[in-house]
């Protein structure tokens, strides 16, 4: 993360990369530190260019920078993972792994202010697909209620998922996790083609930013000529036998 300039203090946003990858380096690569470097990354250019748009629109841009690199942190995915890694199974440990408060607990213990440890904690126990889909005005209301960083650090996550990388990183989770998250009878690469229509061709519907929206056109016209040549080939394979 050094190359990137940061506007909250160094010092807290390195000590945090140390976490994130602490927490992170054993995943497998569709939520490795790698993710989350392109996803602060995304957030930083989705923020320049929405301040662009709107110069009246206020971002603080230390909560979209640090929310956007401790976004993943506390995913239910791969916390008994990251609870595996470690050997202290001390009571501190455990209550150091809820998924609801690790990051506030995290950014306090390097020095952050109450306050924007518990914003940055809002914003990242929000940022799911699954959370907007259980409850969409939520995040809509939060977002338009002091929080409108959430709406750059979801765009800038989502889209990771699609495009030539959001195609990557399908595959390679599933490649990664499959017998988990496939249904018994399955195999690993036709549900990855099927996750393009269950949810990552949906994204682009539910961008928050102008900038987001652009962007996640553009990546998700790649996805769907991939699942066409997906379909061509899977159809000539079928003719041929
Ligand atoms: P979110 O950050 O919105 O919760 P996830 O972390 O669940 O998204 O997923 C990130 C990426 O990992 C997805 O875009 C997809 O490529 C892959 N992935 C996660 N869950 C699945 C699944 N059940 N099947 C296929 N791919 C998945
Ligand atoms: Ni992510």
């Amino acid at each position: 993360f050094a190359a990137e300039k940061m506007d909250c203090g160094e010092s807290l946003f390195a000590a945090m990369s140390a976490f994130v990858s602490s927490c992170m380096s054993g995943h497998d690569p569709s939520h490795n530190p790698a993710h989350v470097h392109r996803v602060v990354a995304g957030a930083n250019t989705i923020l320049a260019a929405e301040q662009a748009l709107d110069p009246a629109a206020h971002f603080d841009s230390t909560v979209v920078q640090l929310a956007a690199l401790l976004h993943d942190i506390g995913d239910r995915k791969y916390i008994s993972q990251v609870a595996q890694s470690t050997s202290d199974t001390s009571e501190n440990k455990k209550a150091s792994l809820d998924p609801t408060t690790m990051v506030r607990e995290a950014l306090l213990a390097h020095g952050a202010s109450p306050d924007l440890s518990a914003k940055v904690q809002t914003i990242v126990s929000h940022v799911s697909y699954t959370t907007e889909c259980k409850d969409p005005t939520a995040i809509q209301r939060l977002i338009e209620q002091g929080y409108p960083e959430l709406a750059i650090v979801q765009d800038a996550d989502r889209l990771d998922a699609i495009g030539a990388l959001g195609i990557g990183r399908c595959f390679t989770f599933l490649g990664a996790q499959g017998r988990r998250f496939v249904p018994e009878g399955q195999w690993e690469m036709d549900n990855a083609i099927e996750h393009f229509g269950e949810k990552l061709e949906k994204l682009e519907g539910m961008m928050k930013t102008e900038t987001g929206r652009q962007m996640a056109r553009v990546r998700t016209e790649r996805l769907r000529i991939f699942r066409g040549w997906w379909e061509e080939e899977m159809g000539m394979s079928a003719g041929s036998t």
